[in-house]
């Protein structure tokens, strides 16, 4: 890494000097790792929208130019030229696979698709009604119970490969299980000659009285939200795995946390607000301009679900590709769904906004994707359930990255204390 000159900072009459680091795309930044021993001073950051809590080779994001690449590779040629299964590879594993890695990657997805029968009775105990992503987070931290996790204190790189797969293949069938749960329908089996998005759709919409067809034109819009979804560095989710995995917590655990994090309707629960936001618009005579003059009103907590992003202020990378997406696919598939021209009618209203403008507010990943999984059939419940199966091999990469970090340690972040300063205890009679 390119060494610059230090950075100064100047505290009572004192200089002090602290190092630059300066990342390969010359991102740079002033580690202050020695700060409180060298001043006695934190540093103040609500929401760490200034602060790296670490190096990472997996994901480039630039929010001003929209560029976005897992491992060196723009997002834009992954989804067009790669599968979610090889984009979950360079992920995790840093390089794309050749085609014999690739061919075995995929084939032990089949061999650990199945979940253990004995955690089939967990869904008898879940309300009907209960939301999947609750479902999601209780079933991934149980597959610790069930599935031998990684030995901290010796782990080896078979334990990890076998969990890889391990839980992206059994998130989708829990995914799949969760989906019948709601529908009060028998469960459907993962198949072995069936690849992963093939499978995953099938476990959801066949049923013993029925086989789904699958469209190739279905599997290749997933596949393109799977990709898109697979990673975005160091988001509330992706940073929630690292500090619950810091603290030596098993991968499990881990994801779990994150699954948690994505849930947030600011985060990952975007997609599904989307979806409600566009319901109520269309409820509301489609009237575009009443909801837009809502969501730069001050006094009013709406806002416009899938817009607006912290780290992109140009627009967002993947939400052109997913516009796009929805589009070919209701045309391919012959709907014409009106919370698609409610969309486009608030984008192209926003964008033209001084309001939105000013602050750089503009579609993000959440904005178009339900449209995509409201033409495949999947509930709205399902969506985040959906960002969280694309995104669990980005959750899976940066907790290795960082188990693997030799210097790595418990993420334990300071605070300024403004609470009340020491008073002796009073006796009840007294207060
Ligand atoms: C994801 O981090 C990631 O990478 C996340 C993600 C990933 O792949 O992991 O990209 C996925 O979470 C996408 C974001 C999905 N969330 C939403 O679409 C929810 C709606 N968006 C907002 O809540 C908001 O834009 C956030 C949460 C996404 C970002 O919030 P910030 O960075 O904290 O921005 P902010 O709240 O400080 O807003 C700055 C200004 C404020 O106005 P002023 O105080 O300057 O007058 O912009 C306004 C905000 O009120 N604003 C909005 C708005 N988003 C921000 N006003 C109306 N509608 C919005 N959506």
């Amino acid at each position: 890494m390119e060494q610059q000159q230090n950075a100064k900072v100047i505290l009572g009459g004192n200089t002090f000097e602290l190092p630059v680091m300066v990342g390969t795309e010359g991102e740079r930044g002033i580690d202050i790792s020695k700060l409180r021993s060298l001043t006695n001073y934190v540093t103040f950051d609500h929401g760490f929208g200034n602060t790296s809590n670490c190096e990472s080779a997996i994901t480039f994001l630039d929010g001003e130019a929209g560029v976005l690449r897992y491992r060196g590779y723009p997002i834009e040629e992954l989804a067009e030229k790669s599968s979610f299964i090889e984009t979950a590879y360079l992920l995790v594993y840093g390089s794309l696979p050749t085609s014999e890695q690739l061919r075995a990657f995929s084939e032990s997805f089949n061999q650990h698709s199945m979940l253990h029968e004995d955690m089939k009775n967990f869904f008898k105990g879940f309300a009907s009604n209960a939301h999947p992503m609750s479902i999601l987070a209780s079933m991934v931290c149980s597959l610790a119970a069930y599935y031998p996790g990684i030995d901290a204190m010796n782990p080896t790189q078979a334990d990890f490969d076998r969990i890889v797969v391990q839980l992206m293949s059994k998130v989708r069938t829990i995914a799949a299980f969760a989906y019948k749960k709601s529908q009060g329908q028998p469960f459907v089996y993962p198949r072995y000659d069936l690849e992963y998005i093939p499978n995953f759709l099938n476990m959801m919409f066949s049923s013993p009285i029925n086989e789904y067809k699958i469209y190739d034109e279905v599997v290749q819009a997933l596949k393109v939200l799977f990709i898109l979804h697979a990673d975005h560095e160091q988001n509330c989710s992706t940073s929630t795995v690292r500090l619950v995995g810091s603290a030596q917590a098993n991968l499990y655990a881990s994801i779990t946390a994150g699954i948690c994090a994505l849930w947030g309707p600011l985060h990952g629960g975007a997609n599904e607000a989307v979806i409600d936001m566009l319901e109520l618009i269309h409820k509301d005579n489609d009237d575009v301009d009443k909801y837009v003059e809502m969501a730069k009103d001050k006094s009013n907590r709406f806002r416009l679900m899938g817009f607006g992003h912290r780290v992109y202020k140009s627009y967002d990378p993947r939400a052109k590709i997913i516009k796009r997406c929805a589009h070919d696919l209701l045309a391919k598939l012959g709907i014409d769904d009106p919370l698609l021209e409610i969309a486009v009618k608030l984008e192209n209203k926003a964008l033209t906004d001084p309001y939105f403008i000013e602050r750089n507010l503009y579609p993000n990943v959440d904005f178009y994707s339900g449209i995509i999984y409201r033409a495949i059939g999947i509930p709205k419940d399902m969506f985040t359930v959906m960002f969280a199966i694309g995104r669990l091999p980005g959750w899976i990469a940066h907790w290795k990255e960082m188990m693997d970090n030799p210097a790595g340690k418990i993420g334990r972040p300071r605070q300024i204390y403004v609470g009340p300063t020491q008073r002796a205890y009073v006796s009840i009679n007294k207060r």
